[in-house]
């Protein structure tokens, strides 16, 4: 390694020679500094105040030489110096340029590389259903209303006038919650088995005029099958107001219908019985894949059977303190799995449940 020779002589090319030794050295070993650790003794040794080489330069060649060179010397040893300093200098911006290079290299994107491809999903068909028959309505001025899937008897049943121990509730396959023995029958909790509790919970809240449709899922103690399923969804409707008709009934579920079917299906309303409605019916559309003829999912008849509706009882209204002397209305009431297996040709309720791809990715 090097170190500051003696000087033999003080002429101007021993001086030259010394010096270029000097800077040679310098120069490799600046270029021999790897990394930034062994840059930093490179610049000790060369630049500290105390006993580096370039203060050594001093001692050892200028201090020594003989008066009249002093004043060439001094100068030599300064521009020598400063020689010196700017190529340390140059040497550390090169070696911290070198470094950013590095780490800017590693740190570089590949931006051709394919990014990771994260499927997306999309809604399952009975919420698809569900979102399109929520949005006829609320183009028709109704607003969504919720309630609770653990409902009491008092809303599942009675107040929609469904009387204690009355046949109808048998129909129903209820579920009960167990352990309620001690409560009242009206406060006994239980599965709800249809959205109309929506009704009186709407109507208990709102101030008639009423439009509310009701979406959500219902439970009834029936074994699953093709066309049978434990948990199921309904959406309800009810529309109160003064003069009400039967006509308005008719003419808001047919717009319905023809909004999800297409504008060529007929309604058609045969009577039926409900405990909440009078008169109650059943509504029925030509079946929208043959037209009329028959075909496997109108199961030859020409027709579909799709909801229950009525006019709202009166007895119900009683229930609400609604006036019903003053309001008249009616309700509706659809299963939506039913209607998703019409639009979509499925024959087996249970597909879905099943969270089956195969069947799934079919609605991407
Ligand atoms: N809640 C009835 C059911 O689950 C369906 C229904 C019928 C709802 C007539 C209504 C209605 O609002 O008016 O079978």
């Amino acid at each position: 390694m090097y170190s500051v020779p003696k000087l033999e002589d003080y002429s101007p090319a021993s001086l030259d020679k010394a010096a270029a030794e000097l800077l040679s050295a310098l120069e490799a070993e600046s270029q021999a500094a790897a990394d930034a650790k062994a840059f930093e003794e490179f610049r000790n040794r060369w630049m500290a105040r105390k006993n580096g080489i370039l203060s050594q330069i001093n001692d050892m060649w200028l201090k020594p030489a003989p008066g009249p060179s002093k004043r060439d010397v001094g100068q030599r040893v300064n521009a020598l110096k400063t020689a010196a300093e700017e190529r340390i200098n140059a040497a550390q911006s090169r070696a911290a340029g070198s470094a950013n290079d590095a780490k800017l290299k590693a740190e570089t994107v590949d931006i051709s590389l394919p990014g990771i491809l994260r499927p997306l999903g999309v809604k399952h068909p009975v919420l698809r259903v569900l979102d399109e028959l929520i949005d006829v309505f609320v183009k028709m001025g109704y607003s969504v209303a919720e309630g609770p899937e653990v409902e009491t008897d008092y809303y599942n049943f009675e107040a929609l006038n469904f009387p204690p121990n009355h046949p109808a509730r048998d129909t129903q396959d209820t579920l009960f919650i167990s352990g309620q023995e001690k409560r009242a029958q009206r406060d006994r909790l239980l599965l709800r088995t249809h959205t109309s509790p929506v009704q009186i919970r709407s109507m208990e809240r709102l101030k008639p005029p009423v439009r509310v449709i009701c979406p959500g899922k219902v439970f009834r103690n029936d074994a699953p099958d093709a066309t049978h399923s434990p948990m199921f969804h309904q959406i309800e409707g009810l529309c109160v107001d003064t003069n009400i008709t039967f006509g308005d009934l008719k003419g808001t579920l047919e717009h319905a219908m023809h909004s999800l079917f297409g504008s060529s299906v007929k309604t058609s309303f045969r009577p039926s019985f409900f405990p909440f409605t009078e008169p109650s019916v059943e509504v029925s559309i030509s079946c929208p894949f043959c037209g009329g003829k028959g075909c496997r999912p109108c199961k030859q008849s020409g027709w579909i059977e799709l909801l229950g509706a009525g006019m709202v009882d009166p007895n119900v209204f009683g229930f609400v303190n609604y006036d019903a002397q003053k309001l008249s209305g009616f309700a509706f009431g659809m299963g939506v799995e039913r209607l998703a297996m019409m639009k979509y040709d499925v024959d087996d309720i249970q597909q879905f449940f099943y969270g089956d791809m195969r069947f799934l990715e079919q609605f991407a």
